[in-house]
C-alpha cells in the first residue's frame, strides 16, 4: 500500500499585516524585509486560533477529498502553538468535525512538522492501520512572536493548511525524516513552565527566538543533501519532479537550494511575498493553492521538504 494525496484545504490568518504596517512598531523597512526574505505582507489570525484555522482547513479538504470526517480514521495535526497541553489540537479538530471514528494527536517538530506528520501518517497507510488520513500544518505564530524583537518579527505569519490521504495501491511515498538537537538553541521558544510553588516565580510567556544565519547555512545544506538522498534512495532523476514544494521561510533560501540541486527556480513554487513564514503550515497551504489553480496534474511527481526548530528536517518524494 502507498499514500496519495486525495484532497487539500488551506486557512490563513484573516488580518493582513504589510511590512510597513510593521516599520511602524519596529525599526525596519520594506526595502529590508523584502529584499532578505521576499515577504510583502503575512496574515495574522485574530480570532480563530491553532484550532479553529487546522478546522477550517481540515473541512475544505475534506470536502475537496469528496470525504465525510466520519471516514476519517486518524487526525494529525503538527503545531508549535496548541491552545492547550491537554486536550490536543488534533482532538479541538477532531470536535470541531464530527469526525467521531478518528484518533487524533499532535506532531511537534517546528517547520518540519506537516512532513513528519505525512511521513507518519504515510507509515500507519502502509502498514494496513488506517485507511484515511488526515494531517494538518496549522501554526499561531503570532501568539508566540516578539514583537520587539525586528530580527524576528518580520518574519512569522498564521495559517493552516491540511490534506487528507489514503491508503492506495498505485503510485509512490518515500520519505526522510532527520533531527540534530545539538543545535536547538538555534531556533527555540521557551514553554511557559517557569512557575515554580517554593519560589513563588510567575509562569512566563516564552517567544520565539532565533539565530538567523544558522539557520539560514542550516537549511541551504541540509536540504538539498536530503533532499539529494531521497532521490538517489529511490532512483528517481530531477528531470521526473516537476516541482519542489519547500517550507516557505525565505525567498533566498529556496534560491539558494534550487541553485544547490541545479535545478531551476521555476520548480520551486513560492507564496511566501503573500503569507511570510507560516511554519507547520506553509508546505500545505502552498499544495492548496497549487491544487486549486490547477497546476497539479495526476501522476506529477513532487518533493516536498520542510526545515526548522529542533533542528529538525526532512522530506517526501510522493506522487500527486
Ligand atoms: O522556518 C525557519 C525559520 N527561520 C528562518 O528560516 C530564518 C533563516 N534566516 C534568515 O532568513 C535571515 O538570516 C534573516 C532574514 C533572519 C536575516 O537576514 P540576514 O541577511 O542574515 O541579516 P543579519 O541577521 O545578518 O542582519 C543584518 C543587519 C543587522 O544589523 P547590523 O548588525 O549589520 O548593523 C541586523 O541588526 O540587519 C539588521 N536587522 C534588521 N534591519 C532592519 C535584523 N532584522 C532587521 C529588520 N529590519 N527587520
Amino acid at each position: 500500500m502507498t499514500t496519495r494525496i486525495i484532497g487539500t484545504g488551506s486557512c490563513p490568518g484573516d488580518h493582513v499585516v504589510s511590512n510597513g504596517d510593521l516599520a511602524k512598531i519596529v525599526e525596519t523597512s520594506h526595502e529590508w524585509i523584502y529584499t532578505r526574505t521576499g515577504i510583502q505582507t503575512r496574515h495574522l489570525s485574530t480570532g480563530l486560533g491553532t484550532s479553529g484555522m487546522a478546522a477550517e482547513a481540515a473541512k475544505l479538504a475534506c470536502d475537496n477529498a469528496n470525504i465525510n470526517p466520519e471516514d476519517l480514521d486518524l487526525i494529525l495535526l503538527a503545531t508549535s502553538t496548541p491552545e492547550y497541553c491537554f486536550p490536543n489540537g488534533a482532538c479541538q479538530v477532531q470536535e470541531k468535525l464530527g469526525a467521531v471514528n478518528a484518533a487524533a494527536f499532535d506532531i511537534s517538530a517546528a517547520c518540519s512538522g506537516f512532513i513528519f506528520a505525512l511521513q507518519t501518517a504515510g507509515s500507519f497507510l502502509a502498514s494496513g492501520t488506517f485507511r484515511n488520513i488526515l494531517v494538518i500544518g496549522a501554526d499561531d505564530l503570532s501568539k508566540i512572536t516578539d514583537w520587539g524583537d525586528r530580527g524576528t518579527c518580520v518574519l512569522f505569519g498564521d495559517g493552516a493548511g491540511a490534506v487528507v490521504v489514503r491508503a492506495e495501491e498505485t503510485g509512490c511515498f518515500h520519505g526522510i525524516m532527520k533531527a540534530d538537537g545539538k543545535k536547538g538553541k538555534v531556533l527555540s521558544c521557551p514553554a511557559r513552565s517557569e512557575g515554580n510553588f517554593l519560589t513563588g516565580k510567575t509562569p512566563e510567556m516564552g517567544y520565539i527566538s532565533m539565530d538567523g544565519q544558522e539557520v539560514f547555512k542550516f537549511a541551504v545544506k541540509k536540504v538539498p543533501e536530503c533532499i539529494s538522498q531521497l532521490l538517489s534512495e529511490q532512483k528517481i532523476s530531477k528531470e521526473e519532479i516537476r516541482y519542489y514544494i519547500l517550507h516557505q521561510a525565505n525567498k533566498r533560501i529556496l534560491e539558494a537550494v534550487a541553485k544547490r540541486l541545479d535545478e531551476p527556480v521555476e520548480k520551486f513554487p513560492m507564496n511566501i511575498g503573500e503569507y511570510g513564514n507560516t511554519s507547520a503550515a506553509s508546505i500545505p497551504i502552498l499544495l492548496d493553492e497549487m491544487n486549486r489553480e490547477g497546476k497539479l496534474d495526476r501522476g506529477d511527481k513532487l518533493v516536498l521538504a520542510g526545515f526548522g526548530g529542533g533542528l529538525t528536517w526532512g522530506s517526501v518524494l510522493l506522487e500527486w
